[in-house]
């Protein structure tokens, strides 16, 4: 199990020091959005290029873009460690998802609450990752959509039966309450932002939150 706390919920004026409160966790998530594909805007390529440089962990960048076909590859030759790209905005997923990897990140697509798995089943041949939204992409500190744990299932038994490393990912509303469920759904990545960046101490929410899947047995 890897946790990835979201730092669209830290301090956007002092992201090398944030990245170094969760050198504890496994990743550090990085919300790119274009204000096209979310109403939203955050940082984009040149921000990603200087965190890749300062941070104690890899990036797991996740591309609430449009157009990734053409702009998601960049991420991973600035070295994310990870790119994930919405399967809801991509014209040739198996083009994306080779090109992340050509580039040395591991790759993955996301799906939003109201997108099925099942069309996308074939996919799992390209990819390391999927990212099942447990809100609706776009804001930090929404409400957790447990009516989302039966993609999880079902992407964790799509996975067992293709056999592979391939992760599967929740991203919303994750904290100590609702990280248990995630788990015995099948994820076994966690994203988790204000449930981080907003309790005292980031590293010690990290904690609490492997803790928390650990006693569960994950
Ligand atoms: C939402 C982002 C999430 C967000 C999660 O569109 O993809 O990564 O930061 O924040 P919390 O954990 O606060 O729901
Ligand atoms: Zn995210």
């Amino acid at each position: 199990m890897q946790i990835s706390p979201s730092i669209l919920s830290a301090d956007f004026a002092n992201l090398e020091s944030e990245l170094r409160a969760i050198g504890n966790a496994d990743w550090a998530h990085v919300d790119v959005m274009d204000n096209h594909f979310v109403p939203n805007l955050t940082i984009g390529l040149p921000v990603v290029e200087a965190l890749v440089e300062v941070s104690p962990i890899p990036l797991d960048c996740h591309l609430m873009i449009e157009d990734p076909d053409r702009w998601a590859p960049p991420y991973a030759e600035a070295g994310a460690g990870s790119v994930t790209f919405h399967i809801e905005a991509a014209a040739d997923p198996v083009r994306v998802s080779r090109a992340i990897r050509a580039a040395g990140a591991r790759a993955a697509f996301a799906l939003k609450p109201g997108t099925q798995f099942a069309p996308y089943e074939d996919l799992l041949d390209e990819v390391d990752m999927v990212l099942v939204m447990t809100v609706e992409p776009g804001f930090g500190g929404q409400s957790f959509m447990v009516d989302q744990m039966p993609k999880v299932r079902q992407i964790r038994e799509a996975v067992r039966r293709h056999g592979g490393e391939i992760w599967v990912q929740v991203d919303g509303g994750v904290s100590a309450e609702t990280i248990e469920q995630c788990a015995e759904a099948g994820a076994d990545v966690f994203v988790a932002g204000s449930a981080v960046f907003g309790a005292e101490s980031a590293a010690g929410a990290v904690d609490e939150l492997r803790a928390r899947v650990a006693e569960h047995g994950g």
